[in-house]
């Protein structure tokens, strides 16, 4: 914990971003404002609530009370704080650009200030920050201070990432506030990259399209292998150990999901796109990972034949492991296509079924991964909770009605599933 006494800073958004990165700046010794327009969340943040599900979250809140400060009022954040995050949702819009309402909403409801910055953690479309300044200077606040800050944090190891960043991007056209935001993350001694706006607007696009590009790729990858008789697995482990590859993000499955890679791919493709230029390269990732969740269901059919009235468990429905975060879930894309084809769907995950019971209407939820097996005809991992690693087959053998194991994630012991009698497949084996 800090001993120098440490600037006041203010978040505005208190989703997986803002109270990720409010809470890592208390632990720093910061005083935070937190602000939200959500007062039912603010509400439940004050009584000691977590809204989200991160591990080690609600530990941290609690153990750095005192410096938290929720509150639906930006006002009391503006006296407190020059530095002020945002980090407010920017979802796809039907064209597949990054709506941007929720920062304009922000950027509106700043006061003239010659005291201020807005610090972007939303991540927003290059020329977004050349564009809020030119519209501080037509609103007469030419004062008011821009910096873009994007964050990399993945959703549950959060605060481990924000505790331990690969690397602080900070970009911004000189002034105060930029050294403000480097003395700031300067604790972490994390590497840091200073660069002008744009450039940092496009680190964060560059680097979440290349991991979606790596992720595709091992997918194509794995579709080979299933047609030519090679398995992915060991394909990924001698490819992965040459350093020019690295091992990560070459994990064979069902596509990528989350609220970060789909929208952020689109966007640049988009953001190329409004710019005259065809990124072809993306359109492919995209295709490729919608194209691998529906894969699924032909190893479901090639093995029972019509999927009408066949009752298929969903082991795991969050986007992830140790989220409870829905957005972009594969477990949505499987679910609608499983009803449509006539089957049965129930599903069992350890966090996330109070987020997924409204978006994943017609299933069943279940109490247990055994619970959800117990008389179904097949099952799918779609999400590797560490959980399943555990389950016991041969019990998972008697209670099932069929055989058929389609482990999405390549997540499954194949021994102890094919020995307890059961048929597996897994992705490019
Ligand atoms: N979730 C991730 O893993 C992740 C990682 C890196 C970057 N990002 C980016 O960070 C941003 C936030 O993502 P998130 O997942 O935290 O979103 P989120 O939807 O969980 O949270 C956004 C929050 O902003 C609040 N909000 C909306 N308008 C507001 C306003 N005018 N004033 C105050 N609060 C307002 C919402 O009520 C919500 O609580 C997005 O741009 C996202 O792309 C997300």
């Amino acid at each position: 914990m800090a001993t120098e006494q440490r600037e006041p800073i203010a978040v505005i958004g208190a989703g997986y971003v803002g109270l990720v990165t409010a809470v890592g700046f208390s632990e720093l010794g910061n005083d935070v404002w937190c602000v939200d327009i959500d007062a039912e969340k603010i509400a439940m943040l004050r009584g000691g609530g977590v809204p989200i599900y991160e591990p080690g979250l609600d530990q941290a809140i609690t153990a750095n009370r005192e410096r938290l400060h929720f509150t639906t009022d930006l006002g009391e954040a503006l006296e407190r704080a020059r530095l002020l995050f945002v980090a407010v949702g920017t979802p796809p819009t039907y064209s597949g650009d990054a709506d941007l309402s929720a920062v304009h909403d922000v950027v509106d409801s700043m006061p003239t200030s010659d005291r201020h910055a807005l610090v972007m953690k939303s991540t927003v479309p290059v020329g977004t920050g050349a564009a809020i300044k030119r519209i501080f200077h037509e609103c007469g606040k030419p004062d008011f201070s821009y910096v873009s800050c994007p964050e990399f944090l993945k959703e549950g190891s959060a605060l481990e990432d924000f505790r331990r960043p690969d690397r602080v991007v900070v970009g911004d056209d000189g002034g105060w506030a930029g050294q403000a935001v480097v003395d700031l993350y300067a604790p972490l001694e994390a590497p840091l990259v200073r660069t002008d706006v744009a450039s940092a607007e496009m680190i964060k696009l560059a680097s979440n399209a290349f991991l979606a590009t790596k992720i595709s790729f091992i997918n194509e990858i794995a579709n080979v292998c299933e047609e030519t008789g090679a398995d992915v697995l060991q394909v990924a482990q001698g490819v992965g150990l040459d350093a020019r590859i690295g091992p990560r993000f070459l994990r064979a499955g069902i596509g990528y999901g989350g609220s970060c890679f789909t929208k952020d791919v689109s966007a640049l493709k988009q953001l190329a796109a409004n710019t005259g230029y065809h990124f072809q390269l993306l359109n492919a990732v995209i295709e490729v990972n919608e194209l691998q969740k529906r894969r699924v269901l032909g190893k479901l059919e090639r093995r029972l034949g019509s999927l009408v009235g066949q009752e298929i468990a969903l082991l795991g429905v969050a986007f992830k492991p140790n989220t409870d975060d829905m957005r972009g879930a594969s477990s949505r894309i499987l679910h609608a296509r499983l009803l449509a084809d006539g089957a049965m769907v129930r599903a069992y995950d350890p966090v996330a079924e109070d987020e997924a019971r409204p978006l994943m209407q017609g299933a069943r939820f279940a109490r247990s991964a055994l619970d959800a097996l117990d008389g179904a005809d097949a099952c799918v991992l779609v999400t590797e909770w560490a959980e399943f690693a555990e389950l016991d087959w041969s019990e998972v053998a008697k209670r099932m009605r069929g055989k058929v194991v389609v482990d999405g994630r390549n997540f499954l012991d194949r021994e102890q599933v094919i020995a307890a009698g059961l048929i597996y497949e897994g992705i490019g084996r």
